[in-house]
């Protein structure tokens, strides 16, 4: 069993997802631990409790950065044995940078999802820099995390068409109906054993 650890700020719908492929047994071989949120608010806390009765916890940031932060994630994820060499995170709009040590210490059992065909847009408010700029297609990725900022290794990526008249709304809840299936199934494919990577290359076994 690869025991997960899910990382939120917010509302947590991609976490949802990937719990409900979880519970539905679409998923097979993972089991989530615990969520952990910079943010006592975060509605998806009471998803993940009420709705799941997945363990919680709140690692506020109290004006602290880098691994002096996450260095408190990692003794939480130490203590619900999501280890570095078996465990994996998934980050579901966790509003923060991860440390060159936290990453260092994961490496390649961290993932993200993005709102945007990476390389392009990283970083905050990605769908209104799409619209701003005028693409015709974005969508969403699904990769590893690296020492970047959104520039690890591209697991699954799904375009998702800009129309005339999109709003950074209408894009977004668009966009965000991918994220829900494109990062549950790089979970699954994690999960299975189908994703090596080299260098930057991730490939998957059919
Ligand atoms: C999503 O758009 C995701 O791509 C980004 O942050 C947002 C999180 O939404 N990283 P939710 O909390 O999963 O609903």
């Amino acid at each position: 069993m690869i025991r997960l650890a899910l990382l939120i700020s917010g509302r947590g719908s991609n976490m949802e997802a990937i719990l409900t492929a979880i519970r539905s047994g679409v998923i097979k071989n993972v089991k989530p631990t615990v969520v952990i949120s910079d943010k006592k608010d975060a509605i998806g806390l009471e998803i993940a409790s009420n709705k799941f009765g997945i363990p919680v916890k709140v690692v506020s940031q109290k004006g602290i950065k880098g691994w002096l932060y996450d260095s408190q994630i990692v003794t939480v994820l130490q203590n619900f044995g999501v280890d570095p060499d078996s465990g994996l995170i998934c980050l579901a709009g966790f509003m923060r940078i991860l440390s060159p040590e936290f990453v260092g210490r994961y490496r390649m059992r961290i993932i993200n999802i993005h709102p945007s065909l990476l390389p392009a847009f990283p970083g905050l408010h990605a769908q209104k820099k799409a619209i701003e700029y005028g693409v015709k297609v974005s969508g969403c990725t699904v990769h590893f995390v690296n020492d970047g900022v959104d520039s690890g290794p591209i697991i699954l990526q799904q375009a998702v068409r800009v129309v005339n008249n999109d709003t950074e709304e209408t894009l977004s809840d668009r966009i965000l109906q991918q994220e829900h299936q494109i990062y549950p199934r790089a979970v699954k494919l994690f999960a299975e054993g189908k994703i090596t990577v080299v260098d930057r290359h991730v490939s998957i076994m059919k």
